[in-house]
């Protein structure tokens, strides 16, 4: 039952042979892959069933991350509810430290790390220094933060899983990348339109580039359908690389 054992253990697997935390990305969307109305409103796409699976998820993760668009939209505190469990630590990628003690997950006294560039403002770090937050800075490429980086170093920080909730400029992130291991989408039986996607741009023009998935199921949480699955590594093992199917 190696395969089974495996599974098992696959985030501390990873994190004990990488130094990398396990990423499993979950997304909420509507039936026409929309996250959020075109307003940034998003509660609640799914029903209470498929939260409470969500609370189900977080306990088992060391952290959980979202992007600052999320915070300013939703100030979400991320924590566990409705089940026992202990809350993950928050990380929250804020390139510019534009987040203030206005948001919950600065100020509900829960631990965080704001993840932020390494030109980021000093007053706003020193501002933050204050609270239950930690700062990481990392490099900046593009004006995005260096996810890579701040993997390795939530990794010495013995964060071995991560539970990515969103929104969607972080989703696309991990996915263009290969950051990720685990996909969870809880798709709900609504359709919104014109809205905020859950994956933008990738750079794939041809379908033999697209992402796809290794031991892949759905089933049927509440009122949605969720969809799990594994990204498939290139033939050599390697990450990095997306994934061609021949
Ligand atoms: N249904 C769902 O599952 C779900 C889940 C979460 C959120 N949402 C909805 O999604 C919307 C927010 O999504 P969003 O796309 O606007 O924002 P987001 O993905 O939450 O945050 C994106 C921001 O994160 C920061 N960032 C820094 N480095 C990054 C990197 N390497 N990759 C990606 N982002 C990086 C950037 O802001 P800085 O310049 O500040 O660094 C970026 O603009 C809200 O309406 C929320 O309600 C829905």
């Amino acid at each position: 039952m190696e395969k089974e054992s495996k599974e098992l253990n696959a985030g501390y697997n990873k994190w004990i042979s990488t130094g990398l935390p396990y990423v499993h990305l979950k997304i909420a969307q509507s039936l026409d892959g929309r996250i959020a109305t075109k307003t940034g409103n998003s509660k609640w796409i799914t029903d209470k069933t498929a939260r409470m699976e969500v609370h189900r998820m977080r306990r088992i993760y060391d952290a959980v991350l979202i992007g600052s668009g999320t915070v300013f939209a939703d100030d979400p505190s991320l924590s566990v509810r409705s089940v026992a469990g202990r809350d993950p630590v928050r990380i929250i990628l804020d390139s510019r430290c534009r987040i203030g003690r206005d948001y919950k997950v600065v100020n509900d006294g829960n631990r965080t790390i704001l993840v932020t560039g390494k030109n980021s403002k000093p007053a706003g770090v020193r501002d933050l220094l204050t609270t239950n937050v930690e700062i990481l800075q990392v490099e900046e490429t593009g004006n995005r933060l260096d996810l890579k980086q701040m993997l390795r170093e939530l990794g010495k920080r013995e964060i071995g899983s991560l539970l990515v909730e969103g929104g969607g400029t972080v989703f696309t992130s991990f996915l263009k990348l290969n950051l990720w291991d685990t996909l969870s989408v809880f798709i709900a039986p609504l359709i919104i339109g014109k809205g905020k996607e859950a994956v933008g741009e990738l750079g794939i023009s041809s379908l033999p580039d697209s992402i796809r998935f290794v031991d892949s199921s759905f089933r049927q949480v509440g009122n949605q359908i969720l969809f799990e699955g594994k990204r498939k590594k290139s033939k050599d093992g390697e990450d990095g690389n997306v994934y061609r199917i021949n």
